[in-house]
Parts: C-alpha cells; structure tokens; sequence
C-alpha cells in the first residue's frame, strides 16, 4: 500500500489517503493540546504509545464483535484503517465522577456510579464542542436515530469490555472518549483512537492520574505514565 497525500491534520493525528480507496493511513503525533487547543505540549513518545495502545484495543474489541477501523499496524506511528467519514460526535462514557462531570455538577472526582453515564457533544472546534443530546444531534443532522442508537449500544458494550481489560492491568477506567464513523456502505464502526490522550485512567490502588490529566493539570511525569500504560497492558497480554 502506499501512502499519499495528507488529507487532514487533527491535534494528536495526521490522515493520508491511500491508493487503496477504501484505506487510510493515520500517523499519531507526539503534540498535545487541551482546553481546546489553548495549552500546548509535546509529550515524548505519546505517539507510538497511542498507536500501539488503540491497536491493542481496538484489536481485542473486533475480538468481543465491536467493528472498529483497525486494519494494520504499519510502525511504532502509523497504522492503516478503514476510511470513514467521522460523525461528528463525540461520545463521553463515565463511570467514576472526574472532569467536566465534577466541574459542571459540583461534586468531587471518584464517585462510582451505579451505572455508566453518557453524554455527546458536537464535534466542532470553533464552538468548542459543545454538550448536546440526541434530539440537537438529529435537529443538525449529524446522525440518524437509528445510528444514534448504534453508537449508544456499542459504547456501553466498548465500556464493559474496556473496563474488564483495564482492571486486569490494575486500572480504573474513570472515563473515556469515543468517536464513529460511517464507512462507504454506511455501517457504523469505532474509530479515531483510544488512548490515555481520550480516557482517564487511574491506578487501582493508590488512584494515581495515569493518563491525559498529568498534563492537562501540570502533575509532572506526563511521559512516565503514558509508558506505564503501555507497559501494564502489554505484560498483562503476555
Ligand atoms: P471531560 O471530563 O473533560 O468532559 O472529559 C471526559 C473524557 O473525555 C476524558 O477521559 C477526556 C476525554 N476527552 C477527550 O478525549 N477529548 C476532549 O476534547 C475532551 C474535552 C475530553
């Protein structure tokens, strides 16, 4: 396959066409951004880590049914997947209070809820994406309710299955980010990543901050903990 021109260039991610139609190549970035791209960063070897960490997942998720874009591993930054259009949705699962969830409802980080929670916002920068829910999602037509109700049913399915493979790794799952995408036949599949850049991950013992936050929050070790994701993960595969 080869690849060919750059077609998009996201905060995390670049996207090139192929001359495969049906394929794209995606190459993941060391720069990190957060508050909607008003703090800027470089996190060393983030990029290999969420390659190989979405890889991983997105692997093990085929595996339980999810259908995801996953295709091939290329190298340590890029990775070939099916081409989609991206529904402009982002898809927020929690399971422990954190975040925006804390900040906008006024309780403190780490109450276990009962059940996993869901909320969407609109995919777009300029408005800095905002929180919707699924009538404002149909009335911009950004999805039908038939695919609304895809993307919900395979989230809470994706939680279940992530949340089990993570607590195997001594991990918390607190909460996470998804996005969809339609391919060519209109099917939709799980795509973009899922890394500690989109989920929050904490230590399940000692609740340590082992992802996106390090940074977001100025914690320090930002490197050390996205390789202590990774290396969690892999010895558990092993
Ligand atoms: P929040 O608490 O800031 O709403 O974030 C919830 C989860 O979504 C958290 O795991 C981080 C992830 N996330 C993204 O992946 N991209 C984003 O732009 C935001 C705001 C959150």
């Amino acid at each position: 396959m080869t690849k060919l021109e750059q077609i998009y260039e996201g905060k995390a991610k670049k996207v090139f066409r192929t001359d495969d139609p049906e394929r794209f190549i995606v190459e993941y970035k060391d720069d990190a951004t957060a508050f909607n791209g008003q703090k800027k960063g470089t996190i060393l070897g983030k990029g290999a880590v969420n390659n190989r960490m979405t890889n991983l997942l997105m692997q093990m998720l085929e595996q339980h049914g999810v259908p995801t874009h996953f295709v091939q591993e290329l190298n340590d930054r890029e990775t070939v997947v099916k081409k989609v259009s991206i529904v402009p949705l982002e898809v927020i699962i929690r399971n422990i209070s954190a975040g925006h969830f804390a900040q906008n409802y006024g309780v403190e980080e780490g109450i276990v809820f009962d059940e996993p929670t869901i909320e969407f916002s609109y995919k777009n920068d300029d408005l800095g994406d905002p929180l919707i829910n699924s009538y404002h999602a149909r009335a911009l037509k950004l999805a039908t309710r038939e695919e609304i109700d895809t993307i919900v049913r395979l989230s809470f399915q994706i939680n279940d299955l992530l949340k089990e493979f993570f607590l195997a790794a001594g991990i918390r799952l607190v909460d996470f980010k998804l996005e969809f995408g339609r391919t060519s036949d209109g099917t939709i599949i799980l795509a973009d990543e899922i890394s500690p850049d989109t989920c929050r991950l904490w230590d399940k013992d000692t609740n340590e901050k082992l992802d996106k936050d390090r940074f977001r929050r100025d914690l320090g070790h930002v490197e050390d903990a996205y390789q202590e994701v990774m290396r969690r993960l892999l010895e558990d595969k092993a």
